[in-house]
């Protein structure tokens, strides 16, 4: 299976590339916006591809185009405005997902955000993002795509543990970004997980387990 992830030089990103480098049967396609972010990915070994969520579709499908599956883990950042909020994580996830139809791709795994699917927890200051990880997530769902759908809580810095919490609904909590990137490898490589949503923070389970319930 070969993975195009969205969002490579991020912080789940970049754990995700290097999980993926060491599984077998796997090769990892990391696309960057600019090709000076390419050293870390070449250290790895992986391929990257420059390409922008904010370019076309074309360009998208372009980039995906002999892959199996994506993963978008991109993301407009705190330090920028309202704006990019719509071009990158409502309409940048909206056009890999256009693009992903086009290539033929099968399956594809969208980080999203704890309560996204629940207007009773955004905040006023959030509320634009999460319209467009609610939005961006529908549009995947009404897609042709096998999709899954991570929707981890508060993303920490902290060394990976292992043992998460994964349900339809959980309460707040976080999560370091590094178990994320465990758990989209896990979601990779399971057709149990296919056309399912789920919430995660940290937990007691070891993430086979917990995903086993999903
Ligand atoms: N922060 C939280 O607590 C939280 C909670 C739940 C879910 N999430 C979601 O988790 C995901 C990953 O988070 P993270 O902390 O790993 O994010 P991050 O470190 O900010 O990485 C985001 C990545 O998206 C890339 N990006 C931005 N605009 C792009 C564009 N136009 N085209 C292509 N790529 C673009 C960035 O590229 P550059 O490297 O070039 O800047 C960066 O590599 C995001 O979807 C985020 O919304 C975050």
């Amino acid at each position: 299976m070969k993975t195009l992830v969205i969002g490579a030089n991020g912080k789940i990103g970049q754990h995700l590339v290097r999980l993926l480098v060491k599984q077998p049967e796997h090769t990892v396609k990391a696309m960057l916006r600019k090709p000076e972010q390419r050293p870390f990915f070449e250290d790895l070994e992986a391929e990257t591809v420059v390409a922008s969520l904010e370019g076309s579709v074309g360009e998208l499908q372009k980039a995906m185009a002999d892959c199996d599956a994506v993963v978008f883990t991109a993301g407009s950042g705190a330090s920028t405005g309202a704006d990019k909020t719509i071009t990158v994580d409502l309409d940048g996830a909206a056009k890999a997902v256009e693009a992903a139809e086009l290539a033929g791709i099968d399956r594809f795994i969208m980080v999203s955000a704890l309560h996204a699917d629940d207007r009773s927890h955004w905040t006023k200051e959030m509320t634009p993002y999460y319209i467009a990880k609610h939005h961006a997530d529908r549009i995947l769902q009404s897609s042709s795509l096998s999709y899954t759908i991570v929707r981890p809580g508060l993303l920490t810095d902290d060394p990976g543990t292992g043992k998460i919490a994964a349900a339809g609904k959980l309460d707040p909590g976080s999560i370091p970004r590094e178990d994320v990137a465990a758990v989209i490898v896990a979601c990779l490589k399971s057709t149990d997980l296919i056309d399912k949503v789920f919430e995660l923070t940290s937990g007691d389970s070891q993430i086979e387990d917990a995903l086993k319930n999903i």
